[in-house]
């Protein structure tokens, strides 16, 4: 028996009823809920400290600016990077990648280059790479899922060779949950000369990692999926690499000195964030940091113990297919399956009935679903705040979707 978090109060949205049934949130892959931490760091923020940045003498914006500033600091600290100037705010991990493809493989390849990705990619880590070969003339190249519904780690190598310019890959899988092993893909791409972009987008909460021992060259995460609000993430870079990234907007804070009819370009990182930045979501993100940090060691072993604990009991589910590895030490806590004869939609409602929040759908890998030879699944995904309690109920639900529907 996992014991529930003591996080889960923290958590204000938790108390909520939904059709009469206390709150079951287990779609934390999709987007995590917010500590009230986070909530009153908005608040503060416009209540005391708006204004815009980087452009006032006065006092507000100078908070402001300190505030956006101090956040970028903390993203750094999160990731492990050297400096804050490796970090780029976007507004979430699509972007930043898109930034990469658009801004870095889309001035850089030429035809003939090669991107390596995988099958196991969530969209935002493929069609920018598709758009990226699309618009350059490279070509992209897809490493494939193996026999045992783990990316085939041996078949990615084998695609990295002298064309590869860029290998694509995400550190945890939406779907399958298991988690990349980077070194030796990092090694081989950096022996070649390409860069390695990472997703991090589902990792940056659940796992410990760090950009300078992952050695990759690019990093991308959402803030929405770490405690923090939606539209606001981070692109990290190794600074030679963001030298490397031309601007994909241009506009204000971008630029050091503009003539009527050519700019130059000011210093990184704002040189990659035209226009007004998402200052109270940085800053709220700063704070779901602050939240999460002195937690994450006993964040991690309770989701370890609660990840162990739900793949016993949904591999005790009769007729359930669960897709991705069986064993608790080669995932994270998120859990794609099916039962027989049920549409994931369908069960999603009837679930959601029961207060029980969790996907259906095809979690934006088409690839992937179509290599695991269905069109959909159902996905459970854990968090901090989830509980065995949450586990239970999906179990215990997901017997009366089978006497509902199994065909
Ligand atoms: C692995 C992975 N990559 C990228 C994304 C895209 O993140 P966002 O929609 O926050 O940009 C997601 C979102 O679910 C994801 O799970």
């Amino acid at each position: 028996m996992v014991e529930a978090a003591s996080f889960r109060g923290d958590f204000p949205i938790l108390q909520r009823r939904i059709h009469g049934q206390p709150l079951a949130y287990l779609d934390s892959a999709a987007t995590t809920q917010k500590p009230r931490a986070v909530i009153e760091a908005l608040t503060v923020f416009y209540e005391q400290h708006n204004a815009n940045v980087h452009r006032g003498v006065y006092t507000l914006s100078e908070e402001a600016s300190a505030l956006y500033e101090s956040a970028r600091a903390k993203v750094a600290r999160h990731l492990g990077a050297d400096s804050p100037r490796s970090i780029v705010f976007t507004r979430g991990t699509t972007e930043a990648l898109n930034l990469v493809a658009a801004g870095w493989a889309g001035s850089r390849l030429r035809p003939g280059d090669e991107i390596v990705a995988t099958e196991v990619e969530h969209h935002s880590n493929l069609i920018p790479w598709q758009m990226a070969a699309r618009h350059t003339g490279a070509s992209l190249r897809l490493a494939r899922l193996g026999a045992d519904q783990t990316l085939d780690v041996g078949h990615l190598l084998s695609l990295i060779g002298p064309r590869t310019r860029l290998v694509a890959v995400s550190l945890t899988s939406n779907v399958l949950g298991t988690v990349t092993p980077l070194g030796e893909i990092v090694a081989r791409a950096h022996a070649v000369g390409a860069r390695v972009v990472v997703d991090a987008a589902q990792a940056a909460a659940h796992l410990r990692f760090d950009v300078r021992a992952l050695d990759c060259d690019f990093l991308a995460v959402s803030g929405h999926k770490l405690y923090g609000p939606t539209g606001i993430g981070a692109l990290y870079g190794k600074p030679d690499c963001l030298e490397e990234v031309e601007p994909v907007q241009g506009g204000g804070g971008m630029i050091e000195w503009v003539e009527a009819q050519t700019a130059r370009w000011g210093p990184l990182p704002a040189r990659l964030e035209a226009g007004t930045p998402s200052v109270a979501d940085a800053h709220a993100l700063g704070a779901a940091l602050d939240y999460l940090r002195p937690r994450m060691e006993e964040a991690l072993r309770h989701e370890q113990r609660l990840t162990a604990y739900a793949l016993e009991r949904l591999l005790a589910v009769p007729g359930l297919t669960l897709f991705g590895p069986k064993k608790p030490v080669l995932r994270a806590g998120v859990f794609a399956f099916n039962l027989p004869g049920v549409h994931p939609h369908d069960a999603a409602e009837l679930l959601d009935g029961q207060g029980v929040a969790l996907r259906a759908g095809h979690h934006c890998c088409q690839p992937l679903m179509r290599r695991l030879g269905v069109t959909a699944t159902l996905r459970a995904s854990l968090a901090i705040y989830s509980s065995t309690e949450d586990v239970d109920r999906l179990v215990a639900g997901l017997s009366t979707v089978r006497a509902a529907l199994a065909s």
